[in-house]
């Protein structure tokens, strides 16, 4: 479906709240649901127009160069984005900087509406003082801004820096604009005027989101019988080696050390198997079950490609849009998965006992993979792998167990034009290429309800207004 919708979330509160990692998670989920989306760091800006390792006294807003330079910063970021929208034919757009005054808010939404652009704020609240320590020293002291600074002295420079912005932070009280407030980490949410399915969508995400440190981890089932025999799909118990996997689990994830675990599998037999010996709590999911590979269940790769060339090579031409026949494309169990990943963010420590594509699906959430690369990562039998979110991403390590298992992984293949017969129309069919790529996964209605400023004679669209924080 075409849409005319354009959104812009438009980041505010004092600096070291989470409002990058909020911005990046916000952009990773969306964009893994096929909607565009990008993020507009004010700061970047600020750092190419006026160079980086700036001292708090930059920031303060009785200093009018600085002032005057900071606004340059917001309004550069504000009309990249707005091309970008345009240019780009853009849907999301995170315009990530503290914008904490009523005025900047209003310059923001009055631009922004002009060009027929969704406002929603996201104001990120956080009275929790080890939290705010925490988030400087793991990300303000690892920005360009410190390079080469003794990180006592950068953290002294930072907590001035944050003062100087709550000399004049006004939380959002303006009942006419569209806002979410999450405070203090999820523990209270205020939303205000949200319309429309995506913003919704936007704001439920929002509201699953936590910020405390937690460690997720994923394996595959141990090897199955079907794994052994090249076959894809059905409900095999474990090969030997598989189940000598299971038996080892125990003690690899004891050694990892991460309390409270809480282990997700499929309803089917291997990953339950794989859990068997594993002694935390377990929760079975039907969303978690593997790829449906439909008339092909049960078959070799090679089987397929005899009995089904066509579909076989229009797999190969688009994997994650091809749909089996009976079955399920990628981009089908993206949709399914979405439930999985909005439980994820609510939850803590989990790991996942899943299977090869719906591992993929999982990890190119988390991982930022495109649509095209997701069907091809390597998540390889016996291996447990390690995901740590951070501000800016997921620090990953990798266990492999030391038991021979088969490998499952099939390289992208060079394409082969002779037997292409695409279909890219949305036809529901099967054995077919369903869907454009990056088209959104989720029904993105039109624009129906732009808004208008309730008092636009009161506002300056000249320039940005004073009390720019970035
Ligand atoms: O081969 C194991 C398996 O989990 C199959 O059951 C499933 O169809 C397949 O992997 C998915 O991987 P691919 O999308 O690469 O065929």
């Amino acid at each position: 479906m075409s849409s005319n919708l354009r959104i812009a979330c438009v980041m505010v509160g004092l600096p070291a709240r989470g409002k990058t990692y909020i911005s990046q998670k916000v952009c990773r989920y969306l964009t893994w649901l096929g909607i565009k989306t990008k993020v507009f760091n004010v700061g970047n800006y600020r750092r190419k127009l006026h160079g980086a390792s700036l001292p708090h006294t930059f920031f303060d807003p009785h200093n009018s160069i600085g002032e005057q330079q900071r606004r340059e910063a917001a309004a550069a970021a504000l009309q990249d984005m707005i091309e970008w929208f345009s240019n780009d034919q853009g849907i999301v757009a995170i315009y990530d900087a503290t914008n904490s005054t009523k005025k900047r808010r209003r310059w923001l939404y009055e631009k922004l509406s002009k060009h027929d652009i969704q406002v929603l704020f996201i104001e990120s609240i956080c009275q929790d003082e080890a939290l705010i320590l925490a988030n400087i020293k793991e990300v303000k002291l690892s920005s360009p801004d410190y390079a080469n600074t003794d990180p006592d002295e950068a953290a002294v420079d930072f907590i001035a820096r944050i003062d100087h912005y709550k000399e004049q932070y006004e939380t959002i009280t303006e009942k006419d604009l569209t806002f979410i407030k999450l405070i203090n980490v999820g523990s209270q949410n205020i939303i205000n005027m949200i319309q429309g399915y995506l913003e919704s969508r936007i704001v439920y995400y929002l509201m699953n989101l936590h910020i405390a440190p937690r460690k997720i981890y994923f394996s595959r089932h141990g090897e199955s019988q079907y794994n052994l025999e090249g076959k894809i799909g059905g409900d095999s118990s474990l090969s030997e080696r598989g189940l000598l996997y299971a038996t080892k689990l125990p003690e690899l994830i004891q050694n990892l050390g991460t309390q409270d675990l809480v282990i997700w599998t499929s309803t089917l037999k291997r990953t339950v198997e794989t859990s068997q010996y594993l002694d935390y709590p377990k929760l079975q999911w039907k969303a978690l079950d593997e790829l449906d590979a439909g008339v092909c269940d049960g078959m070799t790769y090679e089987e397929i490609e005899q009995k089904y060339p066509e579909d076989f090579a229009n797999r190969d031409e688009d994997k994650f849009n091809y749909r089996y026949r009976g079955g399920e494309s990628y981009r089908d169990v993206v949709l399914r998965l979405e439930p999985i990943i909005m439980e994820l963010e609510r939850h803590e420590n989990i790991l996942i006992i899943g299977h090869q594509a719906i591992l993929r699906c999982i990890y190119a959430y988390f991982m930022n993979y495109n649509h095209e690369d997701l069907p091809y990562i390597k998540i390889p039998l016996h291996t447990v792998i390690e995901l740590t979110p951070k501000a800016y991403g997921c620090e990953e390590k990798r266990y492999k167990v030391d038991i021979d298992a088969v490998d499952t992984h099939r390289p992208k293949l060079k394409k082969s034009p002779s037997v292409r017969k695409l279909s890219k129309i949305n036809l529901g069919a099967s054995g077919e290429i369903v869907r454009e790529p990056m088209s959104p996964i989720i029904p993105i209605s039109p624009n129906l309800f732009p808004r208008t400023s309730s008092n636009p004679s009161t506002i300056d669209l000249s320039e940005p207004a004073l009390g720019s924080l970035e």
